[in-house]
């Protein structure tokens, strides 16, 4: 990064501040985010904003916003109570950052449509926002269109466009100026069709890439779903369908390395096999069983799998550098300690911006799950490997 690199070489007369400054703040990014829905789940699975410790995430994004008569408002009833809590952790840490993310997969690509292909549309949803952040004490705004077509894309890049220009004028009052983030695809199908990456890059502080979701029941085989590399058991289709083919595939469509953050899932995506075979690409019957809290088919939290690996055979994708876990009919693919730090010695090396986690509460958020009285074990190791030198 451009603010290490300037760091180390001023070592000279300065060099006990310098020191401490390097030991402080690593330059990158850990962008976490935050769902509104996590509140909810039963007992020990329900998270709110103020279990987490002001210093583990640089930004954490608080998703989703709902956008309701081309203006930004709240989702659920009590938003504005979490908006608070979230935005208290500035209070311990006022280097920490805090965006509000609008979309998601609820709110449908559609009605983003209707908003971004009109001007009118447009601008009234774009005014709408400065206040809105500003009223609840946020620092930026993060958009999550799943997924725009190819007739948005031109639509997606002048709500960028546009956005970040409104930004900057506001910002003439005084203020630090809001920060504009976008949650990407990182199918290069959806990428081809419905973003204009390169343009959009310019006028936005980040993006973060979705580097998750890559293998679904729809294969109807097992399947890593957030791979760093290529495996020696991937069929040529999948030669897409991991992290660093989409790093580098976007970074050759031309977005600069210090606007990309890696996506590290704290969950991971469980199948229910069809037979006796547990290894990769084995036939499948179906999503697997629900986690205990999340109660969602095919998906586990993080700290639901440090469950699951009682009395489970945990195999190592050497290819792909990631884990997954067997255990009678059920397969997941999923993220621990030590494929989240070859993520972050990856992106150290492509010289990215940083990594973001989705989410915070999929984590241990209590530390009472993985066994290592720690909270957020995952975050933690991410944070801890982007400090390491
Ligand atoms: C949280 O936001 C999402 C938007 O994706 C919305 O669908 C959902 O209803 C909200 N709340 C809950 C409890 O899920
Ligand atoms: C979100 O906005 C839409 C459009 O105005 C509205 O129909 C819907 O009820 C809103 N959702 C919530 C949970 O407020």
């Amino acid at each position: 990064m451009g603010l290490r690199a300037t760091h180390t070489g001023l070592w000279t007369d300065q060099g006990l501040a310098i020191l401490v400054l390097l030991q402080c703040c690593s330059a990158y990014k850990l962008v976490c985010y935050y769902t509104n829905w996590s509140q909810y789940r039963e007992g020990d699975g329900s998270c709110f904003p103020d279990v987490i410790n002001s210093f583990l995430c640089t930004h954490i994004i608080y998703s989703f916003a709902n956008i309701s008569n081309n203006e930004i408002d709240t989702w659920e009833w009590n938003d504005a109570t979490l908006y608070g809590m979230l935005n208290a952790l500035k209070s311990r840490n006022p280097n920490l950052k805090t965006l509000l993310s609008v979309g998601g997969w609820n709110f449908g690509s559609q009605r983003f449509s209707k908003i971004a292909s009109k001007s009118k549309n447009r601008r009234q949803f774009i005014r709408s926002v400065a206040p809105f952040l500003r009223a609840h004490g946020f620092d930026g705004l993060d958009l999550a269109w799943l997924y725009p077509s190819r007739r948005d894309r031109g639509h997606l890049t002048k709500l960028i466009k546009e956005m970040k220009a409104e930004f900057t004028r506001e910002a003439q009052g005084g203020a630090d100026e809001l920060l504009l983030s976008a949650a990407v695809s990182a199918g290069k199908v959806a990428l081809d069709s419905g973003y204009d990456i390169a343009q959009i890059s310019r006028h936005l502080d980040f993006i973060s890439l979705m580097t998750y979701d890559f293998h679904g029941a729809w294969r109807g085989t097992t399947g890593h779903h957030s791979p760093l590399f290529r495996g020696q058991e991937d069929a040529s289709p999948d030669r897409f369908s991991n992290a660093d083919y989409t790093v580098g595939y976007v970074m050759r469509r031309g977005v600069p390395a210090n606007k990309l953050l890696l996506g590290i899932p704290a969950f991971g995506k469980s199948f229910t096999l069809a037979s006796s075979e547990t290894g990769v690409g084995v036939p499948i019957l179906g999503l697997g069983l629900p986690g205990r809290f999340t109660k969602e088919e095919g998906i586990l939290a993080y700290y639901e799998i440090c469950d699951f690996l009682q009395g489970a055979t945990v195999h190592r994708l050497l290819g792909q550098q990631v884990p997954y876990a067997t255990k009678g009919n059920q397969w997941v693919g999923y993220d621990d300690l030590e494929s989240v730090r070859q993520k972050v010695q990856y992106l150290k090396s492509r010289q990215l911006a940083g990594a973001m986690v989705w989410a915070l509460d999929l984590d241990d958020f209590r530390g009472s799950f993985c066994g290592q009285n720690l909270r957020f074990p995952l975050t933690n190791a991410i944070k801890d490997a982007l400090a390491a030198p």
